[in-house]
């Protein structure tokens, strides 16, 4: 079926690009955005923004190119919380618009009457509480001089500093002015035309930016602050405060060996540059896949390259989310479940087969801790296409790499690659359904092959709760080698006997997860002195330490812990952190309050809104 769109693209002036296709069918339909791109959609944003920091606004001009069908008069954009001063067309005409009532998770519908006009400029400012946008002050950064800003714009966020069709399956190419202070780098997911700003009076400096490809709008990402570069290969490098620059240089410098890996197994790399911006511990993400510049988290700099497999996971969506992206949230499994497989290939040839097995065996360990976490193998929050606000825990991630891994161990690796290599090709640049995915496998892996469609249980992953019986688990031998320890350290030997000197953090993961709930103070005591947990500098050793003391109501701990909490903002720690005090009644409820209290203010407003509604649960 040729997309309506499409056709209607056809007959537009010679002038305006062909727009990519939307999908037209049932199961593509965003239920977390108001648009209705059938009639009329986005197809350019220009934006024209200064960022003030000292009433955190950002505020200026968004001017969208249009695509209607012939006779429409209307769009319907999506708002949350945007001040908007007036709507225009280009000849400074106002035109009528009204915002609807405003529904949690998706803001308002914006809707302007563009009569005949096909391009519109939106004058407006962003909120203070814009919830994709955090303002952090000095105190909250590495060099503690000048305040920072940045944007996280997945699932539905930008909708707050951006007014547009913030849909994943309605894609837009962009363009971008931004003025800061003359002494910050404004950097966005573009290319970035003007590396050094250009002067702009005032004591300002004016940053210029441009996507010629058509992304989902929740991928525009922008940060402003104390930055600087450093190259780290001919098309990588990253971007740091200068307190930060030359440690995460020095973490990160396979960097570009792993756009090589990349590039060879799934086709070429094609967003030119792929540079890393480091950012402030409050950043709520591990990483985010923002086109030419992930979005990264300190937290990964624990100076033996242990976490890089979260700059290979933001890489590969590079292909798995940027070039074929989710059509909606119910599909978001086909962005993290394919970039969570294609991240351990990518580990695998730049690492070698026991690292990608270690992290392969550790994220099946996550599987199986989620899938009781969510209440069993029967529980409707572990179906990998379902609720737009996700599966269970990291079940999108995890249940959807093992997927894949399952077809490749069923039809061998070189068929699959051969495959997956050509789905990107053939999809590149569009929105994917969970129907289109399974629709593109038979069409071109399974061939009507009876005994392969049967051995591969699709329907049963992509849509039934919990675990086929045919899904393949790596294991790793270094992580039974600490499987080994454990059980040695269980059954009582000293804290001091045991050699972790060179131990990664998959290692001290497997380790710490693995040990008993329950321990006594002076187990707990034993192994803080020997192994100096609570002081650990890396905060992934700090989180596992941190979750067993709490499960033991640990007291010695809580100083340790309220620092970590008011330091680090990353979802992944925080909400099970806070959950796990929640869960421990009259001990742990006033300590998540008190340390909540005044560590609030460093959250990211999306991770602070969700932590409002772990502390308020009634008990
Ligand atoms: N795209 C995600 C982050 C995300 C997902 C933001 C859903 C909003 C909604 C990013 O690629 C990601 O998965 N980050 C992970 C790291 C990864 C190595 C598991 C994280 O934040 O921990
Ligand atoms: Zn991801």
């Amino acid at each position: 079926m040729v997309p309506a769109l499409f056709v209607l693209a056809a007959a537009a002036p010679a002038s305006l690009p062909i727009p990519a296709p939307i999908l037209t069918t049932p199961q593509a339909r965003d239920t977390l955005s108001f648009a209705q791109p059938e009639t009329a959609r986005v197809t350019h944003v220009d934006l024209d923004l200064t960022a003030d920091f000292a009433t955190q606004r950002l505020s200026g001009t968004a001017t969208l190119d249009i695509l209607a069908k012939p006779g429409a008069d209307r769009i319907v954009l999506d708002d949350d919380g945007l001040v908007i001063a007036r709507i225009t067309d280009t000849d400074g005409r106002a035109l009528p618009y009204t915002v609807g009532a405003s529904v949690a998770e998706k803001g308002a519908p914006l809707t302007v009457r563009i009569g005949a006009a096909r391009r519109i400029v939106v004058t407006y400012t962003s909120a203070p509480k814009a919830s994709a946008l955090q303002w952090l002050p000095p105190a909250l950064t590495a060099g503690k001089s000048k305040p920072f800003l940045f944007s996280q714009g997945e699932p539905t966020n930008n909708r707050s500093w951006i007014p547009t069709q913030d849909s994943p399956g309605i894609r837009q190419s962009w363009s971008a002015h931004i003025t800061v202070p003359a002494s910050m780098m404004a950097v966005m997911s573009a290319n970035r035309l003007t590396p050094e700003g250009e002067p702009a009076g005032k004591g300002e400096k004016r940053f210029a930016f441009n996507m010629p490809h058509a992304v989902p709008p929740y991928l525009i990402a922008l940060a402003v602050g104390d930055l600087a570069f450093k190259p780290l290969g001919p098309t990588t490098g990253i971007y740091a405060e200068p307190a930060t620059l030359a440690r995460a240089a020095a973490e990160l410098d396979d960097t570009q060996k792993m756009v090589a890996a990349a590039s060879a197994l799934y086709g070429p790399y094609r967003w030119g540059r792929y540079d890393i911006l480091m950012l402030p511990p409050s950043f709520p993400y591990g990483g985010m896949e923002n086109p030419t510049l992930t979005f990264a988290t300190p937290t990964i700099l624990t100076g033996d390259k242990s976490n890089v497999d979260v700059i290979a996971h933001e890489l590969a969506h590079s292909w798995s989310g940027n070039l074929v992206t989710n059509a909606t949230w119910s599909d978001v499994w086909l962005n993290e479940g394919f970039t969570t497989y294609f991240e351990n290939r990518i580990d695998e040839a730049v690492y070698g087969k026991e690292r990608a097995a270690t992290l392969a065996d550790l994220s099946w360990d996550n599987l199986q801790r989620d899938l009781k976490g969510a209440g069993g193998p029967d529980a409707p929050s572990t179906r990998l296409h379902g609720d737009p606000n996700g599966t269970y825990g990291e079940l999108d991630y995890n249940k959807g790499a093992t997927f894949l891994r399952t077809i490749e161990y069923r039809v061998g690796r070189a068929k699959w690659d051969a495959y997956l290599r050509s789905y990107f090709d053939r999809h590149a640049f569009q929105p994917q359904t969970t129907a289109g995915f399974l629709a593109d496998l038979r069409a071109n892996l399974i061939h009507g092959d009876v005994a392969l469609e049967k051995d591969l249980q699709l329907d049963r992953w992509a849509y039934q709760p919990g675990l086929p019986d045919n899904a393949v688990h790596v294991r790793s031998a270094t992580l039974a080698a600490i499987d080994t320890k454990l059980a040695a350290f269980d059954a009582g030997a000293p804290a001091t006997s045991l050699d972790r000197s060179k131990w990664s953090t998959q290692e001290w993961l497997r380790f710490l997860n693995g040990l008993p709930r329950k321990q006594s103070p002076a187990r707990l005591a034993e192994m803080d002195s020997a192994w100096g947990l609570s002081r650990s500098p890396s905060a992934y050793i700090g989180f596992a330490w941190f979750s067993l003391a709490i499960s033991n109501h640990y007291d010695p701990v809580v100083p340790a812990l309220d620092h970590y909490l008011h330091t680090i903002g990353r979802g992944l720690f925080v909400f099970p952190l806070y959950r796990g005090l929640m869960a421990q009644g009259p001990w742990g409820q006033p300590i998540a309050r008190r340390i909540f209290a005044t560590a609030r203010a460093t959250y990211h407003p999306t991770v602070a809104a969700a932590l409002d509604s772990i502390i308020t649960k009634p008990s």
